[in-house]
């Protein structure tokens, strides 16, 4: 568990990057920090493994000050990704992920076997690229060495400062399902940077949306979709987070049966949300059919409550 309470970060030239921060990120959270440029997201994160001191308030890892901890075995159980890719450039691939193995010690057949591991995980072949030097890598592989290395020996914590931005859609999307198949397998404590809205919503369990060094809202990628707390949310998620919105299943907007016209045809269980709310445009009221079987019904109603977010979920009526 990470807690900041009452965080507040001032540079030596007076800006505040950081401002009475206070939040916790439990154990095993995928947690997902998004905001403007210069909204002090590298600020905070850094700020966990201590390449950056608060100037007020406390950041605790599992109850203990940050401060409190052997700065070497701090940053050793925590794995950093960060913003710019910064591979060593001397050193081969294979060298690269070992540095904090090899720091804690392993011997090097469990360094190769490790390294071969997630070289194979992103997709690179071991073979091939274990001894080849940074600069003999593309922008993008070198960003995937960055993620790997980061993970290499094991950290219970991992902080990834825009991860993926140089990454092509594709090795993007893959990667990202890497890093979810690898907490769920191994519940680590993710604490993750983007700009991009659908990346947030997709990785997140949750969201902290951040604006001059304060954080907005703290939620889930749902309720943030359904009920941003000011314009300025809304405006960043934006169109492509309603998108997302859209792209789910109609079960959460079915109702008990009700009474419908028997000739209504129905709408498919399997349907999606967008095919949904077409029909809804001209019907108040669709059957949902699932196995041959009228399982309820989709209202023009219910569709828009879900979208809305309840009025009562928001505490007004
Ligand atoms: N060493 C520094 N000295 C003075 N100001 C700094 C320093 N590092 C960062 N800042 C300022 O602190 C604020 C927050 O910076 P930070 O790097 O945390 O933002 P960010 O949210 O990570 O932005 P980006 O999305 O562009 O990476 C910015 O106004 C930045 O100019
Ligand atoms: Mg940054």
């Amino acid at each position: 568990m990470i807690r900041f309470e009452n965080v507040t970060k001032v540079y030596k030239d007076g800006t505040k990057a950081v401002n009475a921060l206070d939040l916790t990120i439990e154990k095993g959270e995928f947690f997902v920090f998004i905001g403007p440029s210069g909204c002090g997201k590298t600020t905070t994160m850094k700020m966990i493994n201590r390449l950056i001191d608060a100037t007020d308030g406390t950041v605790s890892i599992d109850g203990k000050n940050v401060h409190d901890y052997d700065i070497h075995e701090l940053r050793w159980n925590i794995g950093y990704v960060l913003q710019q890719i910064a591979l060593f450039p001397h050193m081969t691939i294979e060298e690269n992920i070992a540095i904090v193995p090899e720091l804690r010690g392993w011997n090097a057949e469990k360094i190769r076997k490790r390294t071969d591991e997630l070289l194979e995980m992103v997709g690179l072949d071991p073979d091939t690229y274990r001894t080849r030097k940074p600069n003999e890598l593309s922008g993008g592989q070198q960003q995937r060495i960055g993620v790997i290395r980061a993970l290499a020996a094991d950290p219970d914590i991992i902080l990834m400062d825009e991860p993926f931005s140089a990454l092509d859609p594709i090795s993007r999307e893959k990667l990202q399902q890497d890093i979810i198949d690898l907490q769920k397998r191994i519940h680590k404590t993710i604490v993750f940077v983007t700009h991009d809205m659908q990346e947030a919503l997709a990785l997140g369990d949750r969201i902290c949306v951040m604006k001059d060094g304060e954080a907005v809202q703290i939620d889930t990628p749902e309720a943030l979709v359904r009920r941003p707390a000011s314009d300025f949310v809304k405006e960043f998620i934006g169109n492509r987070g309603q998108a997302a919105v859209l792209e789910g299943s109609i079960e959460p907007w079915i109702r008990p049966l009700q009474e419908t016209d028997p000739l209504k045809k129905p709408i498919s269980f399997t349907a999606d949300r967008k095919e949904a709310l077409q029909r809804l445009v001209t019907e108040d009221m669709i059957p949902v059919e699932r196995n041959g079987q009228i399982v309820g019904t989709i209202t023009r109603e219910s569709a828009v409550q879900f979208l809305a977010g309840r009025a009562e979920e928001r505490g007004r009526v």
